[in-house]
Parts: C-alpha cells; sequence; structure tokens
C-alpha cells in the first residue's frame, strides 16, 4: 500500500457527442482533504459516478490504493472501499435513522452470520445483530444522531438528514469518502457544524476524503487541495489558496448565478 490513495488516468466518458468528463487526472493522497469544484454542469457529479460504478468510463482508468478498479460493479467498489452521499439526499426515508446506517453495515464480513442461522433465528443470528446495532449506535454517536437514532430519517432537520447519510457512507468501512455538495441547502450554521464533522471523521478515522462544493468558504477553510473542472476538463489543480485566486479560475466562474 502506498501512499497515493486515488489516481485517476485520462478519465473521461462521452454521451453521445457530449464530453460529460474528459482526460481527468487526479491524485489524492492518504488523508488528504481534497476538493472538486466547478461551475454547474461542468461534470463533478459524473466524476462520482464514474469513481463509484454508476457509470463507465468510455476512456481512461482509475485506481484506489493502488488497485485498478475500472469497469468493476458498484458493490464491488464500494467492497474495496469507495463510499459516497449524493448531492440529493437519499436516505430511506421511512426507517429509522439507526437502520439506515444498520443497511450500511449489512455487507461487512464481521457482521456476517448465516443465511441458515439467520433463517432460524439461532443465537449467532442475535449476536450479529446486536454487534451491528452497538456499532451503528457508536457511529451515531459520533455524528451527534445518537439520540435520534429511532425517529424516522424523514423527520430529521436538513442538517441532521446530511449528516446521516455521511454516517450511513462511513458504516461501510470506505477508504475514501466522496461527499457531493454536503453543504448544499444548509444555513451558515448547520455549514459551520458540517465542517467540524468533515474534519472530524478525517482525522479520527484517517479518512481520504474527495469533496464536491458550492460554497468557497467551505472550500478554502478544509480542503487542502483541489481541482477546478470546467466543461469537463481540468482547468486548475494544487494548493487550494493558489488555485482559488488563479484569475482563470475566477473567470470560470463569473457568470454563475450562485
Ligand atoms: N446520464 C447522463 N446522460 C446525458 N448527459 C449527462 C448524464 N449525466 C450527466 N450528463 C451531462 O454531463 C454534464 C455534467 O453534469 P454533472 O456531472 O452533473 O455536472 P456538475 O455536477 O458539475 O454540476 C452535464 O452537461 C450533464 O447534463
Ligand atoms: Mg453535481
Amino acid at each position: 500500500m502506498g501512499d497515493i490513495m486515488l489516481k485517476t488516468e485520462n478519465l473521461g466518458i462521452s454521451f453521445g457527442g457530449l464530453k460529460a468528463a474528459q482526460n481527468v487526472n487526479i491524485t489524492i493522497h492518504n488523508k488528504e482533504l481534497y476538493g472538486l469544484i466547478g461551475p454547474n454542469g461542468a461534470g463533478k457529479t459524473t466524476i462520482f459516478n464514474l469513481l463509484t460504478g454508476v457509470y463507465q468510463p468510455t476512456e481512461g482508468k482509475f485506481f484506489l490504493d493502488g488497485e485498478d478498479l475500472t469497469g468493476k460493479t458498484q458493490e464491488a467498489i464500494n467492497r474495496k472501499g469507495i463510499a459516497r452521499t449524493f448531492q440529493n439526499i437519499r436516505l430511506f426515508n421511512n426507517m429509522t435513522v439507526i437502520s439506515n446506517v444498520m443497511v450500511g453495515l449489512h455487507n461487512l464480513p464481521e457482521y456476517k452470520c448465516s443465511p441458515f442461522a439467520s433463517m432460524l433465528r439461532l443465537p449467532a443470528h442475535f449476536a450479529a445483530e446486536k454487534k451491528m446495532r452497538d456499532r451503528a449506535k457508536e457511529l451515531l454517536d459520533i455524528f451527534g444522531l445518537k439520540e435520534d437514532r429511532n425517529t424516522l430519517a424523514c423527520n430529521l432537520p436538513y442538517g441532521k438528514q446530511r449528516k446521516l447519510e455521511i454516517a450511513r457512507a462511513m458504516a461501510t468501512n470506505p477508504k475514501l469518502l466522496l461527499l457531493d455538495e454536503p453543504a448544499a441547502g444548509m444555513n451558515p450554521h448547520e455549514t459551520e457544524e458540517l465542517m467540524n464533522t468533515i474534519r472530524f471523521v478525517r482525522d479520527n478515522f484517517d479518512m481520504t476524503i474527495l469533496l464536491i462544493e458550492h460554497d468557497m468558504k467551505l472550500v478554502a477553510g478544509i480542503c487542502e487541495k483541489v481541482t477546478v473542472l470546467n466543461f469537463g476538463q481540468e482547468l486548475a489543480q494544487g494548493n487550494t489558496a493558489e488555485v482559488l485566486s488563479d484569475p482563470r479560475v475566477i473567470t470560470a466562474y463569473i457568470g454563475e448565478d450562485e
């Protein structure tokens, strides 16, 4: 295992004639908090869809912790260690907070018991269930959601729904966490709290995080490095402060209505 957690090599995808992403080269080191920014329609979410197997690249490759994951299914990629949240929150709305996290835990080998034991409700089944519940509580505690564990996800305030989505992604025990506009729709107080949560996750889980964000204050506040996409291609990348003061980057954002 090396020092590089994610590497994309000339990654790209076309939809008909539209090159939604092309020649994207991003290198993210272990434990980095890395930003992916750019105007609306630049191809940011498309990159996440490529890195999670939602779309298959039409060009290029990507590697996680040295392993080529190009062409793998969503499930395989998640098992290898990439987890994400979505631009529009996707929770199981009619399930409780704790059940949402347990969904994320279900695929981990340490909580598996044989289908036979589950079916007959043997002690092994209850032991696995209890272990899972304890782990879920631990995660909820970290995200300040333990008291809400029996609430339906749909009844949580917006800021907490965003946190729950991150908690569920973390439950799959990823090496790389992808967050798609986690602060979208948040008020300044919620955004501030979210920034602290993201920092906490990185520091306490030694997590590598790639973050799409529109809120430049958030990006400048927590990302060490960024890549700017424009029309599906890299416009600039490097240290956040340098990139954000690059005139080409400022120009790309002019005319944006947000
Ligand atoms: N499944 C798809 N089919 C056709 N076009 C798509 C598809 N997914 C994304 N696109 C197009 O790719 C471009 C980039 O979209 P997206 O990655 O969502 O941008 P961003 O997240 O940066 O706002 C847009 O022009 C979008 O319409
Ligand atoms: Mg997007």
